[in-house]
């Protein structure tokens, strides 16, 4: 089948999959392997200390695969810079963004707080920017601000998470009824029947964070990779960790682990996303070989 999106057509891959923004461990060889199993792979700038680390890290990206992938800026709210988190303010991106521009990334992301002048940047040089928030009230500021498309993380995601997060079904039924920009779910999504669903919702695409963390090529530890193999979703600590909102600056997997049980390739999972989604289709009766929603 083959798979039409506005975001497809922005990101210009062969499926509306997107690989989530990852501290610690969103570099090139994990991307690259989201990218070349049809999503978009992105690099998570935060990761680099330096320009020249992180234009090395491109190099890396463009010598591991020819398809298209992302970079992720993640600007850390003020509050949270002051409470002695990174400093990751929008400026302390601006050189970074220039290198990832000049090197041809078309699309890039920005994620939490305000990024504005990221994004007039990513305009000038003709690229997209997609904007990923926890609520959409700033998913709709995003769009006044000028995002090509916004991601909006569901509370029973994992991420920086915001007192008046919902969850990824309102997010997506409410959003596509106020915001006329691509919408990208993410929050809670870790196999096909969540992929499809979250399309009728009104999205456009998909992000999977947690559920690709235990995959072969993912360089997250092994105590990581063992929290999403068996995690216990239903352990009333974990659910409050996740839903009480306890999860600040604490990077666990999130209700998507449920779905992993098995670590498998990038490949493998992208793969299993997309032929149990036609399969459930077909059983809903879908003739045709085209999934489009533009
Ligand atoms: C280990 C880990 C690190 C993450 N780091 C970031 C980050 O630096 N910036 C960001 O915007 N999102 C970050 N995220 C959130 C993901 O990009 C994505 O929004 C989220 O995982 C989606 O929810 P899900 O985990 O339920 O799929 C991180 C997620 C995980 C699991």
């Amino acid at each position: 089948m083959i798979w039409n999106t506005r975001i497809t057509k922005m990101m210009n891959t062969q499926y509306p999959i997107i690989m989530g923004a990852f501290a610690i461990i969103g570099k090139a060889e994990f991307a690259a392997a989201f990218s070349n199993a049809g999503g978009l792979g992105i690099i998570t700038a935060l990761n680099f200390r330096t320009s020249d680390e992180f234009y090395d890290e491109i190099k890396k990206m463009k010598k591991l695969t020819n398809k298209p992938f992302g970079v992720n800026y993640t600007v850390w709210p003020p509050q949270v810079r002051q409470s002695g988190g990174r400093v990751q303010s929008e400026e302390s991106y601006f050189d970074f963004v220039d290198i990832a521009l000049e090197e041809g990334v078309k699309v890039i992301t920005t994620s939490a707080y305000k990024a504005a002048r990221i994004g007039k940047k990513v305009h000038d040089a003709g690229g997209v920017w997609f904007h990923k928030s926890a609520t959409v009230k700033h998913a709709i500021s995003a769009e006044r601000a000028g995002a090509d498309a916004v991601t909006i993380v569901g509370l029973e995601g994992t991420g920086f998470k915001n007192p008046n997060q919902n969850t990824t079904l309102v997010n997506m039924t409410m959003a596509r009824k106020l915001i006329k920009v691509p919408l990208i779910a993410a929050g809670g999504i870790g196999d096909a029947r969540g992929f499809l669903a979250a399309l009728a919702m009104g999205a456009d695409a998909v992000c999977f964070g947690s559920a690709i963390m235990a995959t072969k090529e993912s360089p997250a530890s092994e105590a990581w990779k063992k929290q999403v193999l068996y995690q216990d979703i239903f352990d009333e600590k974990f659910y409050k960790k996740i839903f009480h909102l306890e999860l600040r600056d604490s990077p666990v997997g999130s209700m998507a682990v449920g779905h992993v049980n098995e670590e498998t390739s990038i490949k493998e999972f992208i793969e299993n996303i997309v032929s149990n989604a036609e399969r459930i289709l077909r059983t809903w009766g879908v003739t045709g070989n085209e999934f489009r929603n533009l």
